[in-house]
């Protein structure tokens, strides 16, 4: 889920334009209601979910390593951390740096005022000596406010993956559009869900026990009621495919029959063909060549990759 995208459209407005495409699809940020919420933690749970604990083992390991790569600098550094959730993985980081005594302060960013005041409550609790100063704005907005009054170099920390949930051309502008913001010598650390055994892949995004599949349709049940529209959940089924040749993971559900949908709250009738699909989510894997190609289209430097033991998973050091 992209922020941006959430602040632009209401429900309403964001289903409309994409049943109503030639190609539909539904954004991805609409899975998360508060059964979605729900379900996502019972996903991170499922023993194929192997994201799960990749990026708390990196930082759990290589901390002190992370630690000398960004501090390089004798007056200090900003870490700025996009959309920092609960905070629990960057505070395995924050932790260190600060028993370590390192001179930096912490920006988390959020459009979500409600989001950054439990984090701060959170972490002013466990880590009291932490510098912490949370920025309620877009990302950009908050890079551009943060370059009219810094001095030193920064640090943006972009993890959990999120990257992948972007198509590659966008994740392309959102890297390059970071870049563009930064000085040389600036850092962006970013998580990477690398390629690896196929199978394990498509396993995660299609449990066994049918988690992914609830998630999924739940998609629908809220449009049912949100917008108050009648698609009948036994005619719809989730689909999820992983191309290894591209890394590509995508989600979608399928009408498995011709038939219409009517949204009422947003005056919409849906004409589906049999076997036409939604595309809901997509998710992408990579590999070092395709990482050190984003970075130097941006501009960056590769410097390190950080994996956890079973090289799942990346978190990326580029520099300006
Ligand atoms: N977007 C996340 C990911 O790529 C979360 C996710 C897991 C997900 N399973 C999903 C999103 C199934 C949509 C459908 O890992």
């Amino acid at each position: 889920m992209t922020t941006t995208e959430k602040i632009n459209f209401s429900v309403g407005d964001a289903v409309k334009e994409g049943l109503t495409q030639k190609e539909k699809s539904l954004p991805s940020w609409l899975f998360y209601d508060a059964e979605g919420d729900r379900l996502f933690q019972e996903i991170m749970n499922m023993p194929e979910y192997y994201l799960t604990n990749c990026e708390y083992d990196i930082f759990q390991k290589y901390k002190d390593e992370i630690l000398s790569i960004i501090s390089t600098d004798a007056d200090g550094f900003n870490l700025i951390e996009f959309g920092a959730g609960d905070g629990l993985k960057t505070e395995i980081l924050l932790k260190h740096f600060v028993a370590e005594k390192a001179n930096f302060n912490y920006k988390p960013v959020d459009i979500s005022q409600n989001v950054l005041n439990l984090l701060q409550e959170r972490m002013q609790k466990s880590i009291p000596d932490l510098d912490i100063k949370p920025i309620n704005k877009e990302y950009f907005s908050a890079l551009d406010a943060l370059n009219a009054e810094r001095k030193n170099p920064m640090v943006v920390l972009f993890m959990g993956g999120n990257i992948g949930n972007f198509e590659l051309p966008a994740a392309q502008s959102f890297v390059n559009h970071i870049s563009s913001k930064l000085r040389k010598g600036d850092r962006i650390i970013m998580g990477f869900d690398m390629k690896k055994d196929p199978e394990l892949i498509r396993n995660a995004y299609n449990d066994t026990q049918g988690i992914t599949r609830l998630f999924n349709m739940n998609l629908l049940k809220r449009l049912n009621s949100e917008l108050d529209a009648n698609f009948n959940l036994e005619e719809f089924k989730h689909y999820p495919s992983y191309d290894p040749q591209t890394g590509t993971t995508k989600s979608f559900l399928i009408s498995q029959k011709e038939q219409e949908v009517n949204l009422k709250f947003i005056n919409t009738t849906v004409h589906f063909k049999a076997w036409e699909l939604i595309h809901v989510e997509v998710s992408q894997k990579f590999d070092e060549d395709m990482i050190e190609n984003i970075a130097k289209e941006a501009g960056l430097n590769v410097e390190k990759y950080f994996y956890d033991d079973k090289r799942y998973f990346a978190d990326v050091v580029m520099r300006k």
